[in-house]
């Protein structure tokens, strides 16, 4: 009775964990296509397609600066598996990969505040976003 007590709670306890797993990737899915947004926008400006303003110009460096820093809690080690492409390399070299979202981080905070116009954005926005494709690389499956 006691052990199946226990076996019960114990298979309950796997399926909330494997849950929240879920979860977490979702969220992680979701922040990086916050993150897309605000590139896309960016790109926009650099490719001349949509006339340049700064408040949108900055308000990309803000959301890229908070965003990024919530990057490490979303990758806790029970959400290796399930619907994602992150690599398991991340797990392995766990402080190479907060190290690239710190970088995007420190970037995109020195971005928000050194971008006064276009010309200064041009030159900041592809050094910030370097670090998207520096993360995707190494710890990102490819699309297949
Ligand atoms: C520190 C590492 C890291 C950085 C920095 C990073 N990403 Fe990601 N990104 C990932 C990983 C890992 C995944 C795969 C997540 C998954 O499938 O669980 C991902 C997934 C994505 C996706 C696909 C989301 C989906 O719906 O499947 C987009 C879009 C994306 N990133 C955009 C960006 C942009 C834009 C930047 C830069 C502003 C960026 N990322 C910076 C690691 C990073």
């Amino acid at each position: 009775m006691l052990n199946r007590t226990v076996l019960a709670i114990a298979a309950l306890a796997i399926g909330v964990t494997a849950a929240a797993a879920q979860d977490v990737i979702a969220e992680r899915k979701a922040l990086m296509k916050q993150q897309s947004a605000q590139t896309a926008q960016g790109a926009k400006f650099m490719k001349g397609e949509e006339p340049f303003d700064l408040a949108k110009a900055k308000n990309i460096f803000t959301v890229l600066a908070s965003t990024s820093e919530k990057i490490p809690a979303l990758f806790p080690a029970t959400s290796k598996d399930g619907d994602t492409k992150a690599l398991p390399a991340i797990w392995e070299k766990m402080d190479d990969f907060k190290a690239i979202a710190a970088k995007l981080a420190s970037d995109a905070k020195a971005a928000q505040a050194s971008v006064t116009d276009e010309a200064s954005f041009k030159v900041a926005f592809p050094n910030v976003t370097k670090s998207c494709g520096g993360c995707h690389q190494p710890y990102r499956k490819p699309a297949s």
